[in-house]
């Protein structure tokens, strides 16, 4: 793609194609975000076509430089909009879609479905429908799954190919600790307390019956680690007992996985800190390169180990593509000096970052009129809902008045695919930047759309009239 005339002038820099721009205002992919704001208005959503396509290509590159076969699957829970599919579609990337809603995006994108995989505790009849009918791979997660769909494979009159999520043992992540992703504990308590995968015995069990099952094509195993860890090490502890499991499969069944998918929860850091971690947060965290020489490492030393041939691999990135690709922005309202605080409030709310106080997780925010100025007030950036609406405690910023924009960085994953309706909001409007210009790919909801969904049933409409029940 055609470099975009002042990505290259950007300074500070904050992504490839996000950074200060020579106004000093924030800038995205060749455009002035105050600009964007004043003319989409806020809250938006900012996502660069060319950071994405970067960050894609950035998994794909640093995997293959260190495993000879290997599959990017976004993780398009993280950001589902139809343009970002269409995108990624293009670089060739696959996808892990969550729910019968996400694979159909993907499938109306047009995403190669086998390079699609279903995810999820408790598929229903109409996913696996939907997944077999165009040729999605099946991940299994419960006994009763295989029947169900050998059933209605049968019926369709299409074979289906399928894979199995397991529920690694995580031996060695006995005694580590990470985020609190799924409550406290450690990663292995953790991971043990939920409620994905099949154990060992479960596994041999699906196997053996798929292999009396001639329209069932065994096709993968499957984990996720999810966001517990950024220490790259534990996704190669995670790697190495895929490997073990197989050759637990291969001894129990004859059948050696050709497969074997590493989920998601691949983290990413930027000089600034994407979180209060320092070292997990900041550029020291792992790059792509870094994971794919650990992980592929460990998968060639347990095959050369247990003697098996080198699976094909597949790894589901979510956030660390799309989230630094995107930034949400608000529009600073009224701001109010406490005796100890200062608040400034934005339009923008947890319902859009709505990871924002949760987990460890958090977006660097910055103004996006004067970018580099001195940040020389501590405030709290709040948003409009009636809780306490929490976007930022404690930033630096610089002065900021009613009318500017906030952007907050790194927000392109997990806040428009996730935003939520509280208070009666309206979900933003997003626009695609590419190279200086704008388009937008979701449309801003009116206040037709929140109350067109509502429904009052005719017997309650005169009496709500003027009159009051006795
Ligand atoms: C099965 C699966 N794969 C991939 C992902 C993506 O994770 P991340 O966005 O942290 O990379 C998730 C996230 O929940 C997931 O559940």
């Amino acid at each position: 793609m055609k470099e975009t005339t002042g990505n290259e002038a950007l300074s500070p820099r904050f992504g490839s194609y996000i950074g200060v721009g020579p106004n000093g205002n924030l800038w995205v992919d060749g455009c002035d975000v105050q600009a964007l704001a004043e003319q989409h208005g806020a809250p938006l959503y900012i996502v660069s076509e060319n950071e994405l396509r970067e960050r894609y290509r950035a998994f794909r590159d640093g995997f293959l430089a260190h495993y000879p076969e290997v599959e990017i699957l976004f993780a398009n829970k993280s950001n589902n909009g139809l343009a970002i599919r269409h995108i990624l579609n293009q670089e060739g990337a696959g996808g892990d879609c969550f729910g019968v809603n996400e694979m159909y995006i993907a499938l109306l994108a047009g995403t190669d479905p086998s390079k699609l995989v279903l995810n999820g505790s408790n598929k229903q009849d109409e996913e696996l429908d939907m997944a077999i009918a165009n040729g999605v791979c099946i991940n299994i997660d419960a006994m009763d799954e295989l029947d169900r769909i050998d059933a209605i494979s049968q019926r369709l009159g299409r074979s289906v190919g399928i894979g199995i999520r397991l529920k690694l043992d995580l031996e060695p992540l006995r005694d580590r600790i990470g985020v609190a992703m799924h409550g406290p504990g450690t990663l292995k308590e953790q991971s043990d307390s939920t409620k994905w995968g099949m154990t060992r015995e479960q596994t041999v069990e699906i196997v053996k019956r798929a292999q009396r099952m001639p329209n069932i094509e065994l096709k993968e195993t499957h984990f996720h680690l999810s966001r517990m860890s950024n220490d790259p090490e534990n996704f190669a502890i995670m790697a190495r007992e895929m490997i073990e499991w197989s050759a637990h499969l291969r001894d129990a069944t004859g059948w050696t996985p050709p497969c074997i998918d590493i989920g998601g929860g691949w983290t990413f850091g930027k000089w600034y800190g994407t979180g209060p971690n320092a070292q997990i947060d900041d550029d020291r965290a792992p790059t792509p390169e870094i994971y794919g020489s650990l992980c592929g490492t460990a998968i060639k030393e347990e095959c050369e180990r247990f003697g098996l041939p080198l699976p094909k691999l597949r790894i589901e990135p979510g956030r660390a593509i799309s989230g630094p690709s995107g930034v949400a922005v608000g529009r600073v309202g009224a701001i109010k000096q406490g005796e100890k605080k200062k608040w400034v409030n934005l339009d923008l709310s947890t319902n859009h970052l709505s990871w924002a106080s949760a987990l460890d997780w958090y977006y660097h925010a910055v103004a996006v009129r004067g970018t580099a100025r001195e940040a020389t007030e501590t405030v709290d950036l709040v948003g409009p809902l009636c809780n306490s609406d929490e976007l930022g405690t404690q930033r630096k910023m610089p002065p900021l008045a009613r009318g500017d924009f906030v952007a907050f960085l790194d927000a392109g994953g997990y806040t428009e695919s996730s935003a939520a309706r509280y208070n009666a909001q309206l979900l933003p409007e997003t626009v695609l930047v590419a190279n200086g210009a704008a388009e937008v790919i979701t449309v801003r909801e009116q206040w037709r759309d929140v109350a067109g969904r509502f429904r009052v049933p005719p017997r309650l409409l005169a009496g709500s009239f003027g009159k009051t029940r006795a």
